[in-house]
């Protein structure tokens, strides 16, 4: 009975628009342009893209094969496949990862939401070293980033209460076409900066010079982060795909959307950071310290048109934010419905309220409450930390080995062509990247960021 209740998307540009929405997040517009800035440009690029390609898509393909197969939250849906086996954990693993987080995702969600707010009443307009104080006292203070956090987890609550179909399918393609023409409205402006030649060629020609191990493998772990591979949130999704919906299609197109979005990204950050000839810096210090001074720079003789290409990029950003925390969100909400037998509208209440501390605590230990340490660092950096560094590739690892060894090939493949009703190319190659090359490149990630090997 449960089986014929379960919510789904209603069509085929819903699916892909909200798996989308799930993939492109800060990961594309904060986290990509420093990885590419820091690794030489379009080397790094072309790297990251064959990471998509050869790495990312398989590993998308087979998470949507687990959660389109069971229909169930991600937790049950190992539990299904394996009969009860110990892969059940793999499933916990991935609500874990996910509902951690959440918790720490809505700090930096909320952040975004302060700077839509400063730019509106020119709080950003000063020096280099204003700007750079302004975002240490706020991102310190203890009481306005909580309040932000919580305002962004409520906004995510308000969505995913509305359910999968009226919730989360009718924001993504509301949201998702907004981000696009945001992103482009301000690539246009960016690239006519003078000067912003020399951005766009540092992105597209390729510092061959900069190609070694650690540009490989930083552009593995950011195509996984960026795809939201390893934490239940495609598991989750898929199990709301109908039986018409092609997997392999629709991680390609997913794919290929969250590349472009990130080099869009690039493509805005990099001309204007040029222009005035300051180098697009690392860290949080990126979005919230860089660029308000790139913008303040470069647009400095029409004011007007900085003021609102700040308050756009902060719009886009926290809807960016807003899409992959629904998804997030989503993989614990689910969960709890499903495994806890309570109703959805109370299980989400649930998630909002526990990750509302969970993001308090955050928040709070970059600040006042330093205290807040676990292993000698912030409790920021250690979420940060455990579920990006750790958690997520032995996620990603074992969901390989689980469907390229475990799971009957027969019942890969019948879900890969919709039982026999696609034609199933490349399905050979799927399965032999699943098999073998994924599980063999995120051991290598693995031990080389612990300087094993
Ligand atoms: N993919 C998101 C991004 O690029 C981050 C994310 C990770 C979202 C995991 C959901 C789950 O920002």
């Amino acid at each position: 009975m449960a089986q014929l209740e379960r919510a789904k998307f209603g069509s085929k540009i819903g699916v892909i628009l909200a798996t989308a929405g799930s993939a492109v997040g800060l990961g594309n517009v904060w986290r990509f342009p420093y990885m590419t800035g820091e690794n030489g440009g379009a080397a790094f690029i072309f790297i990251y893209i064959g990471c998509v390609l050869l790495l990312g898509i398989p590993c998308m393909v087979s998470e949507f094969i687990i959660g389109r197969n069971a229909r169930s939250n991600t937790a049950r849906a190992y539990g299904k496949l394996s009969g009860g086996r110990p892969w059940t954990a793999v499933g916990y693993l991935g609500v874990l990862t996910g509902f951690l987080i959440t918790g720490y995702y809505a700090v930096v969600s909320g952040w975004c939401l302060q700077y839509i707010y400063a730019s509106l009443v020119g709080h950003l307009d000063g020096n280099p070293e204003y700007i750079r104080e302004y975002f240490v006292s706020f991102s310190q203070n203890p009481v306005k980033p909580i309040v932000w956090t919580v305002l962004f987890l409520i906004i995510t609550h308000l969505v995913i209460v509305r359910g999968v179909r009226g919730g989360i399918e009718k924001a993504s393609k509301l949201m998702m076409p907004t981000l696009f023409i945001l992103l482009l409205v301000i690539v246009v402006a960016a690239c006519m900066l003078p000067g912003a030649g020399k951005g766009i060629s540092f992105l597209f020609r390729p510092d061959l010079g900069k190609v070694d191990s650690d540009m490989f493998l930083g552009a593995l772990g950011q195509s996984f982060y960026s795809l939201s591979i390893g934490m239940g949130c495609v598991c989750t999704y898929a199990s709301y795909f109908s039986r018409h919906t092609n997997l392999a299609a629709s991680a390609v197109q997913i794919g290929v959307i969250d590349c472009l979005v990130a080099i869009l990204a690039g493509l805005m950050i990099f001309p204007a950071a040029f222009s005035v000839g300051i180098s697009p810096d690392s860290g949080p210090s990126l979005i919230f310290i860089t660029l308000p001074n790139v913008f303040q720079q470069a647009f400095s003789g029409m004011p007007a048109v900085g003021f609102v290409i700040s308050l756009l990029f902060y719009v886009l950003l926290s809807l960016a934010a807003l899409t992959s925390l629904i998804s997030l969100h989503e993989v614990s909400t689910a969960f709890l419905h499903e495994e806890c037998r309570i109703t959805r509208r109370s299980s989400a209440v649930i998630v909002t309220s526990t990750c509302s501390v969970i993001g308090a605590l955050c928040s709070l230990s970059l600040g006042r409450f330093d205290g807040l340490q676990l292993f000698g660092k912030p409790l920021f950096d250690v979420f940060d930390f455990v579920t990006g560094q750790i958690f997520l590739p032995i996620g990603g690892f074992l969901t390989c080995l689980f469907v390229g060894w475990y799971i009957p090939h027969r019942v890969v493949r019948d879900e890969y062509t919709n039982n026999g009703t696609l034609h199933g190319r490349f399905f050979h190659f799927y399965l032999f990247c699943v098999k073998y090359v994924c599980p063999v490149c995120i051991v290598l990630v693995f031990l080389h960021q612990f300087g094993i090997i």
